[in-house]
């Protein structure tokens, strides 16, 4: 276990956040300028990893550790074809029953570490009915469904020095960063299997009955899942400009006579048949974002 000193630090404070961002630091070789955490089945980033170096969350006092298949857990640092990232190798859910504080920590740990740029992937489920399973989806802006009901990972006293009391949401999803990552798609010939839209954010773990996936299309979503929003949001109550793609693993079940049914292997084995091209396509957004 990675310990600065036996003082217990209040969970989901700058000290704490400090002090983890301290410990790093101490120890790694290239001062990461970009974060990236990979989604369910989308690890495979970590493989073209150089000179890198894992620290595991479970050596970190007070990480949350993921619980899921598909979600490693651990960081990976080194360079992504010369810029120097911090990986995530598996997040941490709502749906394992860790509070907000934890799942979001290693986004201000980033921030605290003097990241500007934060990549965000996940898988989700396409509730556009154009979508298909395999493609990509640049995201344009989200729903916190849960927000609505008090699941907000800024809920609570606000520290002036992480960012302000009501921070804005309508500029969450950078736009340059996702003309970028268009126009990148284009480039490597990836432009049939990429989208943009909006995604919508519930905890799971259970998958959407088909009112609830029509409920969201009709409210405006094209993709769903269990994660990213938390982390975008706290990302940008830090100023970090953030960059999001879901993977579509499966499609929502919008029939009630369909036989289809969503499930976790189905989730894995997309990000497995697209992970090569989403790690070529992160690699040249990573280059562009971060000209040598
Ligand atoms: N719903 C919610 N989360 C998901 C899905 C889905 O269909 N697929 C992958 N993550």
């Amino acid at each position: 276990m990675l310990v600065n000193s036996n003082r217990k630090l209040s969970q989901g404070s700058l000290a704490e956040v400090e002090s983890v961002a301290e410990l790093i630091s101490n120890q790694i070789r290239h001062v990461p300028k970009i974060g990236i955490v990979c989604g369910s089945g989308l690890g495979g980033l970590a493989d073209v990893v150089e000179d890198k170096q894992i620290i595991k969350y479970s050596e970190l006092e007070g990480f949350a550790v993921s619980t899921v298949p598909g979600h490693v857990g651990q960081f990976v640092f080194g360079l992504l074809n010369k810029t120097p990232v911090m990986l995530m190798q598996g997040r941490v859910h709502v749906y394992e029953g860790y509070p907000l504080d934890r799942i979001v920590l290693p986004i201000r740990v980033m921030w605290k570490m003097g990241i500007k740029t934060l990549i965000l992937t996940n898988a989700a489920g396409g509730v556009n009915p154009e979508f298909k399973v395999g493609d990509v989806m640049i995201i344009k802006d989200h729903l916190n469904l849960p927000g609505f009901c008090g699941i907000n990972p800024l809920i609570g006293i606000n520290d002036d020095r992480i960012g302000p009391r009501f921070p804005p949401m309508s500029d969450a999803y950078n736009r340059e960063y996702r003309d970028i990552a268009k126009e990148t798609a284009k480039e490597l010939g990836f432009s049939d299997f990429m989208r943009e839209g909006v995604y919508s954010f519930l905890t799971g773990p259970t998958f959407e009955t088909v009112t609830e996936c029509r409920l969201l299309r009709l409210i405006g979503t094209d993709a769903t899942g269990m994660s990213t929003v938390p982390e975008a949001t706290v990302a940008r109550h830090c100023g970090m400009e953030v960059l999001a793609m879901s993977l579509i693993t499966n499609c929502c079940v919008m029939e009630f006579d369909s036989d289809q049914k969503a499930n976790h292997e189905e989730v894995l084995e997309t990000g497995k048949a697209r992970s090569k091209d989403i790690q070529k396509l992160i690699t040249k957004i990573v280059d562009k974002l971060s000209p040598q």
